[in-house]
């Protein structure tokens, strides 16, 4: 395990004003976990008032542009992400690579622009369910480990690795604790290929129907350092209890 326990909500497109007393009730409710970070990656138009409403927890973006201004229409900037009072950033999801085809060479140049703006990142890779059946699923996710992963110059611990198979994200279906155990360590590998020895304390996060019924197994898998949760972020009560299996 590298450093604490890892929990982190990506509330994807959902939240508006309303729900920052959700983020207020997973604050208060930190202070019960002091062995587990736990952050929160709000839509961008609450990270601002977010970061104002909660003091324990860390907040975060979903994706920053690789620049750091300019003519981008609707795109946001790490350095911006940085100003609204980010602490990290999430790059690389899957959702950002297939909708809009994002490559791992920008997913790349955008990890390196959050760590320049001082930013932690969270950098995602995953494989489709085809690429699961066919067999190819730990060469598809490696190579997109290799292509991917920023230059870092600093502490490896300003970043983590979501492992999100595609294909548990949001229905339910979560591989088994061999598999999640397999392909952890087939990261943790590469990641010592790529950085060296240091990379022991970047975090590897299991990212994929993450729920209060199975996150007490998927965390106590070898080489699984925390998750990230969609779904079962968006309420304090199912959020909690997958921090508290953490502890
Ligand atoms: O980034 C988290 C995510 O993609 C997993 O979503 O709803 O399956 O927990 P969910």
């Amino acid at each position: 395990m590298a450093g604490l326990p890892y929990i982190v909500g990506n509330w994807k497109m959902n939240g508006t004003r309303a729900m920052l007393n959700e983020a207020r009730a997973i604050d208060r409710a930190a202070a019960r976990f002091p062995k587990v970070q736990v952050g929160l990656a709000p839509p961008a138009t609450l990270l601002f008032r977010m970061r104002d409403a909660v003091e324990l927890i860390g907040v975060g973006g979903q994706d920053c542009h690789a620049s750091e201004n300019g003519a981008y229409t609707g795109n946001v900037s790490a350095l911006m992400l940085k100003d609204a009072g980010a602490d990290f950033t999430i790059v690389g999801h899957s959702e950002r690579r297939d909708y809009h085809r994002e490559s791992d060479a920008d997913v790349k140049a955008k990890a390196e622009a959050a760590l320049s703006a001082g930013l932690s990142v969270i950098l995602c890779i995953g494989e489709t369910e085809a690429q699961r059946d066919a067999g190819h699923a730990e060469a598809v996710v490696t190579a997109q480990l290799e292509g991917s992963c920023p230059r870092m110059d600093g502490a490896p611990d300003k970043l983590s690795i979501a492992y999100e198979p595609i294909w548990a994200i949001g229905t339910g279906r979560v591989p088994s604790v061999e598999d999640v155990a397999a392909m952890h360590k087939a990261i943790r590998t590469r990641l010592v290929a790529i950085y060296g020895e240091s990379c022991v304390d970047v975090r590897i996060l299991y990212g994929g129907s993450v729920k209060a019924e199975n996150a007490a197994e998927l965390l106590a898998v070898p080489d699984v350092d925390g998750a990230l949760v969609g779904g079962a972020s968006l309420t304090a009560e199912s959020f909690l209890s997958i921090v508290g299996a953490a502890a």
